[in-house]
């Protein structure tokens, strides 16, 4: 009786083993954060994103956060094709809850700057019309009617103000840039709290249906240059998510199937083709993968020779 070929045992043998997750590396970088969307330059971890970004922006339980020197912010929401970004800080006041809020800040060395947002400063010493900075007025008259209107929410109570009180304590503040530490700073404006409005949501008049919120733009600065956005895009369209290597953060291409290239991503990338311009980058938990299919074909070869 002939016995089965020693080769051809090796080649049951290897494929009935069960073969590693090879998706383990690839939830290292996420698409999604909570329930944002979050690619780059923003990322869910370090490796993920763009180098500049990681530092200040972070997921963290389900939290997209933005850090500065003041405090982390809760992003709400990204607009990647205006650059900006909508953060809610927990001390703000609106028209369900008011308090007194600590100095809001942005970092200088980062890529964020104040987006068009209209601050409502509450609570200020009288009269508003008065508080200059370097001698400019601070306060804009002219939408006075929006400090009437969040007057009208009856948490004013919990400023200090009574129901109604008058709009000479309010300000409506809509700055290019924060102070020379970048920060929003309430005590030298001599006010308690502040509102920032993101959205008037078509409801002018209506201060409970105003969207809360500061908007930041973002630039993506030197690093980011055309080149780099470019690999981006089509890393992206191949279904991956921009990150970069430490220490020389070099782009990386990382992959759903857990593996990195420096291009873009092949699903059903073949080893045995002959394509030497990918440039792929087996992570360590893949490699057996290889190994098995080498020793399949070695095993194959071997079976139709015998
Ligand atoms: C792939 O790249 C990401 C992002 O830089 C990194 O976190 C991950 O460890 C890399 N995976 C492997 C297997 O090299």
């Amino acid at each position: 009786m002939d016995s089965l070929p020693l080769p051809f045992i090796v080649l049951l043998i290897t494929l009935f083993t069960p073969l590693q997750t090879s998706s383990a590396p690839g939830s290292a970088c996420q698409s999604t954060c909570g329930s944002l969307q979050v690619k780059y330059p923003f990322g869910t971890g370090y490796g993920c994103g763009s180098p500049r970004f990681q530092p200040y922006v972070t997921c963290s339980s389900d939290h997209l956060l933005l850090t500065t020197h003041t405090g982390s912010y809760p992003i709400t929401s990204v607009s990647y094709k205006d650059s900006t970004l909508t953060i809610t800080p927990p001390y703000m006041s609106t028209c369900s809850s008011m308090q007194q809020s600590p100095n809001l800040g942005l970092d200088w060395a980062s890529p964020f700057q104040l987006g068009p947002s209209i601050f409502l400063l509450l609570s200020c010493t009288p009269p508003t019309s008065s508080l200059t900075i370097k001698g400019s007025p601070v306060c804009d008259p002219s939408s006075s009617d929006l400090c009437a209107s969040i007057y009208s929410c009856p948490s004013v109570v919990s400023l200090g103000l009574h129901l109604f009180p008058p709009t000479n304590t309010c300000c409506v503040y809509s700055p290019a840039n924060f102070n020379s530490k970048g920060e929003l700073d309430l005590r030298a404006m001599k006010c308690i709290g502040y509102a920032s409005i993101a959205s008037f949501q078509d409801s002018p008049t209506d201060p409970s249906r105003w969207q809360y919120g500061v908007t930041l733009k973002y630039t993506n600065g030197a690093f980011d240059d055309y080149d780099m956005n470019n690999k981006c895009n089509t890393c992206e369209d191949s279904g991956g998510l921009c990150g970069y290597s430490p220490p020389s953060d070099s782009f990386v291409c990382a992959c759903k199937n857990g593996f990195n290239t420096s291009t873009a991503c092949y699903n059903n990338y073949n080893p045995f083709q002959d394509d030497e311009d990918q440039e792929i980058t087996w992570s360590s938990t893949s490699l057996p993968t290889w190994k098995i299919w080498l020793g399949l074909l070695a095993g194959l070869t071997f079976c139709l020779a015998a």
